[in-house]
């Protein structure tokens, strides 16, 4: 009896996890919504480009060329590394717009696994997502304070010392600092300063640019989609100054040997460089405002990564070709910001300041689109019950969800304070692979469940490319796991804490709101009966 009685709740548990969200439902809301229909194929390609060009190609592709502290280099095959990371996204990337144009709902990756797996799934992918839009965005946050104090160092004779070479520990998140301090025969205890016993680190302009980002968004969206515009176009103008300008300099002599470090490192180059790639998905988020969704949304898509892939290919091609990647002492200055380093290297120092003035507003780009993805994902969590209805709360003017962001605002400020932009990027490239797996994954799932459901794009020759995605990016994050130590811990890590957030609270507040619905049903009933 008592046997049954477990067996009986352990079914009950896993039918509630598994519980789906009707498609039906979802289009009805999103109808509800009523959004104008601007968009068309060419705009797409444009907000991808947006979306996806940042500090990828302005500061990781260094490591991704180079190799990092746990990371062998790809060397100039750099450029085969991304070819490996693009098909990669374009398996993935079919699979999204086959959702988009079936679901063109809002929320992306966590809706459609809602509508496929059920509500643990969703909440499991709502949960990775943040590491690749919030823990991306503290990436691209690192990245910009990089690019930010290299542009103050080009004009070290008009600023002050204290803002050309301010203390390391104020530019830095802590480890940056001490391995900063003890490379130049510092002590880092005595340089660092100790607050209460501990040893306090920030980076300063990080924490800025964050601040600047948050209270734009609280702002309203229309303001930061009209700034997104102007900064594609000059992030677009400086990485062609940087390929026209580079060409010159080029030594074919660096591109040999071309792959230092053999397969390991081009297929340690592919991972690391796949968060180039990051912000194509944003764009499945759109498919509510386009004009034409069946046809122009996978054109978006797969027209704008492999726009970028053209870019990102020139970009290594040059770098590559100027600096010698191959060699045993790679200076910081390259890692942290390439291709502006690369100028300087060959005296055009008018050329690396514009670089470095285009890489910030592509940079802060990249920013206000990750920080307004995190919060919609979250203010959609926060719909479905998973996170707390203070999520929900708009600002009495604006209409933004001000408290949530000013919350994923404050987090990444913490974010900056404990994590570099490598291991950042890494935990983001481990997310995002494993919610294209679980999209995927939704694509052949959903082809068994609801065979009959309209499908305007449906991904050719599946289940071959969908398999092929899950093989691709599966491949990769296993192959990196092997040599990366500090993110491949903290990725499982990740996932335990979402499983105990989801047990202690979205699984108990859901089963109460059921409860609710199901008792004033009965009372309702038991009212018509008595009638
Ligand atoms: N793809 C984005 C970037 O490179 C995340 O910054």
């Amino acid at each position: 009896m008592a046997n049954e009685k477990k067996q009986n709740l352990f079914n009950d548990f896993f039918t509630k996890i598994l519980t789906r969200k009707n498609p039906d439902e979802m289009l009805q809301e999103a109808s509800k919504a009523g959004f104008q229909k601007t968009l068309g194929a060419i705009d797409l390609i444009i907000l991808g480009i947006g979306a996806i060009i940042g500090s990828g190609i302005f500061a990781i592709v260094g490591i991704a060329a180079a190799g990092g502290n746990e990371s062998l280099g790809a060397g100039p095959a750099l450029t085969v590394s991304m070819i490996i990371a693009t098909i990669a996204c374009i398996f993935s990337a079919l699979c999204y717009s086959e959702f988009a144009t079936m679901i063109p709902v809002a929320g992306g990756a966590y809706t459609y696994t809602f509508a496929t797996l059920g509500e643990f799934a969703a909440w499991m992918v709502g949960w990775v997502l943040m590491l690749e839009y919030a823990v991306g965005y503290i990436a691209v946050a690192c990245a910009w304070s990089n690019h930010f104090m290299q542009l103050v160092k080009g004009f070290s004779a008009y600023l002050p010392n204290w803002l050309v070479n301010p203390p390391l520990w104020l530019i830095n998140d802590y480890k940056g600092a001490v391995h900063q301090i003890q490379a130049a025969g510092g002590d880092p205890n005595t340089l660092i300063p100790h607050i209460a016993g501990i040893p306090f680190a920030v980076n300063l302009p990080a924490c800025i640019i964050v601040a600047i980002i948050t209270s734009i968004l609280i702002k309203g969206t229309k303001d930061s989609t009209k700034m997104a515009t102007i900064m594609v176009v000059i992030k677009l103008a400086v990485i062609a100054l940087f390929v026209l300008v580079g060409a010159f300099y080029v030594k074919p002599a660096n591109w040999v040997p071309f792959a230092p470090n053999g397969m390991s490192g081009i297929f340690m180059g592919a991972f690391i460089i796949f968060f180039a790639y990051i912000g194509f998905d944003a764009l499945a988020t759109a498919a509510e405002e386009c004009k034409n969704p069946q046809k122009d949304l996978p054109i978006g898509i797969i027209g704008s990564l492999i726009a970028t892939t053209i870019v990102y290919v020139s970009v290594a091609l040059v770098l590559t070709g100027v600096y010698c990647t191959s060699s045993h002492n790679i200076d910081p200055g390259f890692l942290k910001a390439p291709m502006a380093y690369v100028m300087t290297m060959v005296h055009q120092n008018w050329a690396a300041g514009l670089i470095s003035i285009g890489s910030l507003a592509g940079l802060t780009s990249v920013l206000l689109v990750l920080q307004l993805a995190a919060t919609r994902i979250l203010y959609a969590m926060s719909r479905d019950n998973f996170l707390p209805t203070l999520f929900q709360k708009l600002h009495p003017v604006y209409k933004t969800p001000h408290v949530l962001t000013m919350i994923v605002g404050i987090v990444c400020m913490i974010g900056t304070m404990t994590l570099d932009l490598d291991v950042a990027a890494q935990l983001c490239n481990f997310g995002t692979f494993t919610s294209f797996i679980i999209v995927c994954v939704a694509v052949l799932i959903l082809r068994k469940i609801d065979p009959d459901r309209p499908r305007p794009f449906k991904v050719p020759c599946s289940p071959l490319l969908p398999s092929l995605g899950i093989l691709c990016c599966g491949g990769l994050m296993i192959y990196s796991m092997q040599s990366l130590t500090s993110s491949a811990l903290m990725f499982p890590v990740w996932l335990l804490i979402g499983i105990g957030i989801y047990l202690q609270y979205g699984y108990v507040k859901n089963r109460k709101i059921e409860m609710n619905r199901i008792s004033i049903e009965n009372v309702e009933n038991k009212e018509l009966v008595s009638k």
